[in-house]
């Protein structure tokens, strides 16, 4: 039977790992000395570009049966590649990366595929540059990247302008090489994961925040120590399964062990707020990550909502898919501030719009705000899905497939690899 409106979702349901964590422990292991063990790493195309990264700038990281081993090498000590290091789409990868070799004695050339080409650098770029790396961008803001490291960067305060966690994290790769305290102010809105993960690592770092921002110390007098790490589930592709589960009265998952940070389950709020019955179980907190299991057992139909900025950057992956639920639910839904979501993938608010238009849903843009005219009648669909590769847009606008009359056309589906390569076979296992 084909996924459609018919359809609702059952079972008990385990994400796959987190693709945010899967890169930060990926390099973060990769800069301590010794044997780390990395457990349900996600296996997707951006991750795997991030492993192979870091074993061209010389750490060796071993893959045995049902885990990773990794065997770092020390801060400062990454060995100059052979040749230039491709990113494919992932812009955490690129931006992360740029940040830790900006302080190794190294020149590297980092590229990416045709959307990471289109994707803003200056804005990580132009903070590295002050610590002492020498960098050139395409046109002064795309990749490629070229970067030439110091090994003698200078301590600075970082006051971070746009509320992005790969900013952050950039810059906090780069002052593992550094000598002397690092300062850095940025929104409390953006994922913690690299704080987090440095903590349990023992590494010296003092994190406060106040109701806006977050203040981050970081001095490397400590080395890194080894870790086993098992990585979560990502609440960013659960999302996928939970918005149907929400849409579709009759519905009930179960979810297993997904990664809880406040900072990545904004849309779990969101949700609620219109009438997703979710309850939150068996919470606890591993290496620093609340972790927790979820019931979403459906029976109304969901009502629209207001998001502010604010609300944004705690769901900004998840505005693609939410943008569905929005459009079955009764009312005018307002997503407020969504100019990020021009610069991730694709253009994705663009994406968002034109899309709803194809399967019969109206939508207006005014100033990077979204309105939503949604209702629960049963949309047309038979659109052409427009996803220019785009992995989020593309498992969105199937998922839309639940809440249209008739199914919509989405031709090559293969970028669900970037983030979610066993997709497809969890809708057909969890939708009856
Ligand atoms: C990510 C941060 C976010 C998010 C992306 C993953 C990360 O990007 O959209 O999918 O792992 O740090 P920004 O930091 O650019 O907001």
């Amino acid at each position: 039977m084909p996924f459609n409106y018919k359809r609702i979702i059952k079972g008990t349901y385990l994400p796959p790992g987190d693709k945010s964590i899967s890169h930060r422990i990926l390099i973060l292991t990769g800069q301590i000395v010794g044997k780390s063990k990395i457990k349900n790493l996600l296996q997707s195309e951006d991750v795997i570009n991030t492993l192979k990264a870091m074993r061209l700038l010389g750490v060796k990281i071993i893959k045995k049966t049902n885990s990773f081993e990794v065997f770092g090498i020390p801060p400062g000590g990454l060995i100059q590649p052979r040749k230039m290091i491709d990113f494919g789409n992932s812009g955490t990868g690129i931006r992360l990366i740029s940040g830790l070799i900006s302080t190794n004695n190294i020149e590297v050339k980092l590229i990416g595929d045709s959307s990471l080409s289109k994707r803003p650098m200056k804005r990580v770029t132009e903070h590295l540059s002050k610590i002492g790396a020498n960098i050139e961008l395409r046109k002064k803001i795309f990749p490629p990247i070229k970067i030439k490291g110091t090994g003698n960067a200078v301590p600075l305060t970082f006051e971070i302008i746009i509320p992005s966690a790969q900013i952050k994290s950039a810059i906090m790769l780069s002052a593992l090489n550094t000598n002397g305290i690092v300062k850095i102010k940025e929104f409390k809105t953006t994922r913690d994961h690299t704080e987090n993960m440095l903590k349990s690592m023992g590494y010296n770092i003092k994190v406060k925040e106040n109701s806006i921002h977050r203040f981050i110390e970081m001095k490397n007098d400590k080395d890194l120590k080894t870790i086993n790490y098992k990585v979560p589930g990502d609440p960013s592709s659960a999302a996928f399964l939970i918005s149907a589960a929400c849409l579709k009265p009759g519905s009930k998952l179960i979810v297993k062990n997904m990664l809880f940070n406040k900072t990545r389950v904004g849309y779990i709020k969101t949700l609620k707020s219109m009438g997703g019955n979710i309850k939150v179980v068996r919470r606890r907190k591993i290496h620093g990550e609340l972790i927790a299991d979820l019931v979403v057992e459906q029976k109304i139909n969901l009502k629209s909502i207001t998001l502010e900025p604010n609300d944004i950057p705690l769901q900004i992956d998840e505005i693609p898919i939410l943008s569905i639920v929005a459009s079955f639910a009764d009312g005018l839904t307002i997503f407020r501030g969504l100019k990020e979501l021009t610069v991730k993938e694709s253009n994705r608010l663009l994406l968002i719009h034109e899309n709803l238009k194809k399967i019969g849903v109206k939508s207006i843009i005014k100033n990077y705000d979204l309105y939503i005219y949604g209702n629960h009648d049963l949309k047309k669909g038979a659109g052409i899905i427009k996803h220019n590769d785009d992995h989020r847009i593309l498992m969105s606008f199937f998922i839309a497939n639940m809440i249209c009359k008739k199914n919509n056309i989405i031709k090559d589906k293969t970028c669900v690899k970037t983030s979610y390569p066993s997709f497809f076979k969890h809708i057909s296992q969890f939708s009856n």
